[in-house]
C-alpha cells in the first residue's frame, strides 16, 4: 500500500544507500517539485545537498527574497543567486516569445553551470522531475527540460549536465508529490502555490522586456494574487497572474487625460495544464481588483478579463 510516509522512508534509504557521501546539486525553482525533491535529499544527505536558487528577475514581487527566507527555514542548504541584471540584458531588444523563452534557457544555463562549478566534487544533479514530464517529455509545457533540449541543439554540453541524474520524484503524480511534502511538515503555502512558468514574467509581458515593464507587472500581479487570498478564492482556481498588453488606451484622471497601459487578468481552472476553462471569478472580486490595480499602479489605467478556454487560446498568452 502507498503511503506518503512509507515513500518519505523508502526514498530516503535508497538516496542514501545510492548517493552514500556525493555531494549533490539541485536547481530550486519556488515550486512544488523542486522544493519536494529538495525535502527529501535533505533528509537523506542533508548539507551535501547543495540548492541553487536562480532570481532572473522575472519572478513575482517578493518572491525571491521570501523563498528564499523560506527555503533557509526549512534547514536546506541553498544559495540564492540574484542574476536579474543577466537576464534582463539577455532580453534586450527580444519581442518574439520563443527567442525570449531561448534567451532564458540560455542564460539560466550559464548562472547555473557557474555556480555548479564552485563546488567542489559535485557528482550529481538532482532534478525535480515527476511522472506526467516523463511521460510528456516535458516538451508541450516547456519545462526546465525543454530549454536544456533546446540548448542541446546548440552546442556542446555544459559540465552540470554531464552530472548523474537523481530524480526522486520521478514515478508520483503531484497530487502524490502534494501528499509526500505534508507528510514532511512542508508549510501548506508552498505546496498549495499556483504553477508558474520558466520564463515567468518574461512571457507575460507581450513585446520587450524592460525593468519598468517587470516592476508594473509585479505590482499588478502582487495586488490581484493577494486579492484572490484575501477573498478565498487562490485555492479554487488553478493557476492565476496578469497580462501587460503592448497596448495604451486613453483614460481619466482627475482633469487629465491619460495614456497609459492596459492590463489582462487570467485565472483557470484545470488538472494538467493541457486544457483549462476560464473561471467565473465573481464580480465584486473583478470590480475592487480593477479599482485597486487602476489606483495603486502607475502607468495603468485599464484593466480586462481574459474569459478564453484552452483550447483553442492557451493560459499563456506567449
Ligand atoms: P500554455 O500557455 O501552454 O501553458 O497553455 C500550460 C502550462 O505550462 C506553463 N508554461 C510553461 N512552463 N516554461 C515552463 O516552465 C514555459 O516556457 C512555459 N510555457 C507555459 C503555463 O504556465 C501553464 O501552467
Amino acid at each position: 500500500d502507498w503511503t506518503p510516509q512509507s515513500f518519505v522512508e523508502e526514498t530516503v534509504e535508497d538516496l542514501q544507500n545510492k548517493l552514500g557521501n556525493d555531494k549533490v546539486v539541485l536547481g530550486l525553482s519556488g515550486g512544488v517539485d523542486s522544493s519536494v525533491a529538495a525535502m527529501l535529499l535533505h533528509k537523506a544527505i542533508g548539507k551535501n545537498l547543495y540548492c541553487i536558487f536562480v532570481n532572473n528577475g522575472l519572478l513575482r514581487k517578493n518572491e525571491f527574497t521570501d523563498v528564499l527566507e523560506q527555503y533557509k527555514g526549512m534547514g536546506l542548504n541553498v544559495k540564492g543567486v540574484d542574476a536579474s541584471a543577466r537576464f534582463l540584458d539577455a532580453l534586450a531588444g527580444l519581442s518574439d516569445p520563443e527567442l525570449k523563452r531561448k534567451a532564458i534557457g540560455r542564460a539560466f544555463i550559464e548562472v547555473f553551470d557557474d555556480e555548479a562549478h564552485l563546488i567542489e566534487d559535485v557528482k550529481w544533479l538532482a532534478q525535480g522531475t515527476i511522472y506526467p514530464d516523463v511521460i510528456e517529455s516535458v516538451s508541450a509545457t516547456g519545462g526546465p527540460s525543454a530549454t536544456i533540449k533546446s540548448h542541446h541543439n546548440v552546442g556542446g554540453l555544459p559540465d552540470f549536465m554531464k552530472l548523474k541524474i537523481v530524480e526522486p520524484l520521478k514515478a508520483l503524480f503531484k497530487d502524490e508529490v502534494r501528499r509526500v511534502g505534508a507528510s514532511m511538515d512542508m508549510d501548506a503555502t508552498l505546496l498549495g502555490r499556483h504553477p508558474f512558468p520558466g520564463p515567468g514574467l518574461a512571457i507575460r509581458i507581450l513585446g520587450d522586456i524592460t525593468a519598468e515593464k517587470v516592476r508594473i507587472l509585479q505590482e499588478v500581479d502582487a495586488v490581484f494574487i493577494n486579492g484572490l487570498k484575501e477573498w478565498n478564492l487562490y485555492d479554487k482556481v488553478w493557476q492565476a497572474g496578469a497580462i501587460l498588453l503592448p497596448v495604451n488606451s486613453v483614460g481619466v484622471m482627475g482633469d487629465e487625460r491619460t495614456y497609459e497601459k492596459c492590463v489582462a487578468l487570467r485565472a483557470v481552472e484545470s488538472t494538467d495544464g493541457m486544457t483549462a476553462d476560464w473561471v467565473n471569478l465573481p464580480y465584486e472580486f473583478l470590480q475592487k481588483t480593477s479599482n485597486d490595480i487602476i489606483n495603486k499602479v502607475k502607468g495603468v489605467n485599464r484593466v480586462v478579463y481574459d474569459i478564453s478556454s484552452k483550447p483553442p487560446a492557451t493560459i499563456e498568452w506567449e
